[in-house]
């Protein structure tokens, strides 16, 4: 469905746009094209190239979220969204990290295969950051993608706050030949009618249950956010969805979202779809070419997922993302996009040690509990792994709620019911277990010692008991482990 209504063409001059462009390709779109939704960079102070050192503080800041309608936030340098890091692969991230928050926090780098004293979990990584107090993080970034990063302390509370941000790491070698990108961190957050944050413990244990959804819906940190774009001219889109529970759906009015990659980086083929799911944790890389006259807009929404039970009863159809506004600029139509590929070699799955895990609600002493329960697991959730070993997961949701469940520190391949990698292949963090049924995969842990959670990403299920650890080596870590989420 075309946009109906049209405004006369919006006049813009042509010039060459250095915002939000891959190196070496010249940008298609007329400038400050995406300056509604620009994500400012974090700032680079080691002069090395392959080394690139930020300073990071979690502070409280007022920030505007649409015109009107600003709010105390918790906040990575000021902003909802932090600043963009962006990285080679390869290099090595230094992140001074200063926490001026009223709590204690930790920053947590959601997907990246670092050691595990930088994986930001209090307890077992480091211990949690005080008011005031400092860390500094320092690991080398090795797989190209984006990824994301948060606070691992209480957070379904920061990160419903505000404290997320987008880790890009570029590979100068990837062939995909689309000049134009835009980094678009979705999320949501709930304000209440006096316009402060509103409690995490908002609607009680029942609410917690279904996992708490943001009233404003924002796409880097801006309702309603703003675009002009060329017809027909292709633009790169990384997305991440940050928010604590919410599944997006997107929808573009019919056009073509091109899918090329997702959590670990580009995948095996391109695939085409009219409309595209991301559940939280979850990132996608998309080939997008809006088509539509000068002037017309198109709108880019989040349509309503059903996620289990009482999901979209009652609420209002979708939610309105981004208004792209075509340039008055002739339709581009030159050039056709490389067949972009990846060649990947699916895990072994003969010899490798099976881990069933299911995943049920109960009621507990006092408010309903997330149980992980299985073969493997010991009561205190935690699945044991030696240094090398493959492992083939199969998780089985019996709860009435789909869960996106996140391992940390390593990519998995997800497989079919007869234990063949899906097509097209592809290197994820985070998977979407829908309710009444059972996925798969397998994952290869490595020689990084040390306990890695695992759990679901909307956060509230975390907090309500859907997570545990894999125990990688017989070591363990120093710190001793607790369940501080
Ligand atoms: Cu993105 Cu343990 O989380
Ligand atoms: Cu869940």
């Amino acid at each position: 469905m075309r946009c109906a209504c049209r405004r006369a063409a919006v006049m813009v001059a042509v010039w060459v746009s250095t915002a939000g462009q891959a190196a070496g390709q010249t940008s298609l779109q007329p400038g400050g094209w995406d300056a509604g939704l620009k994500l400012p960079d974090a700032v680079d102070i080691n002069p090395d190239p392959h080394v690139v050192e930020i300073n990071l503080q979690a502070r409280v800041a007022r920030v505007t979220l649409a015109p009107g309608q600003s709010v105390d936030a918790w906040t990575y340098n000021g902003g909802v969204p932090g600043p963009l890091i962006r990285v080679r692969v390869g290099d090595r991230l230094i992140v001074h990290f200063v926490n001026n928050l009223p709590q204690p926090t930790t920053v947590h780098w959601h997907g990246v295969r670092l050691p595990i004293q930088m994986d930001g979990v209090p307890g077992i990584s480091q211990p949690e950051v005080p008011p005031g107090g400092s860390f500094t993080y320092n690991f080398i970034v090795p797989d190209a993608g984006l990824f994301w990063y948060h606070p691992h302390v209480m957070s379904a509370a920061q990160v419903g706050f505000g404290l997320y941000g987008a880790l890009l790491v570029e590979d100068p070698n990837e062939q995909v030949g689309v000049a134009d990108e835009l980094v678009l961190v979705l999320s949501d957050m709930s304000l209440r009618a006096d316009g402060d944050l509103e409690s995490p413990d908002a609607g009680g244990s029942i609410a917690r249950m279904f996992g708490r959804e943001g009233t404003h819906v924002l796409v880097n940190g801006r309702e309603r956010s703003t675009l002009v774009a060329r017809s027909g001219a292709p633009q790169r889109w990384r997305v991440v969805n940050v928010a604590k529970s919410r599944f997006f759906n997107l929808d573009l009015g019919g056009a073509i979202f091109r899918q090329i990659g997702g959590d670990g980086g580009l995948q095996e083929y391109a695939v085409e779809n009219d409309t595209f799911v991301l559940a939280p944790g979850e990132r996608a890389d998309l080939i997008v070419t809006p088509q539509a006259d000068p002037g017309a807009e198109l709108v880019l929404r989040s349509v309503l997922y059903y996620r289990g039970f009482g999901t979209v009863e009652g609420r209002y159809p979708f939610d309105n993302l981004i208004t792209m506004t075509m340039a008055g600029l002739p339709p581009y139509s030159g050039g056709r996009l490389p067949d972009t590929r990846r060649s990947i070699e699916p895990l072994p799955t003969s010899g490798a040690t099976a881990i069933d895990l299911e995943i049920t609600l109960v009621q507990g002493n006092e408010d309903p509990e997330y149980r992980i329960t299985g073969t493997h697991v010991t009561k205190d959730k935690s699945v044991k792994a030696q240094l090398g070993e493959t492992q083939v997961w199969t998780v089985t949701n019996k709860s009435a709620w789909s869960h996106p469940l996140h391992l940390h520190g390593f990519f998995f391949q997800v497989l079919d019911e007869h234990g063949a990698p899906v097509k097209p292949m592809a290197w994820k963090d985070t998977v979407n277990i829908p309710f009444d049924q059972t996925v798969r995969f397998v994952v290869r842990f490595d020689e990084r010692a040390g306990s890695w959670m695992f759990h679901c990403h909307i956060l509230d299920h975390a907090e309500g008991g859907l997570m545990g650890t894999v125990d990688v080596g017989a070591a363990g870590t120093a710190l001793a482990p607790h369940e501080k989420h």
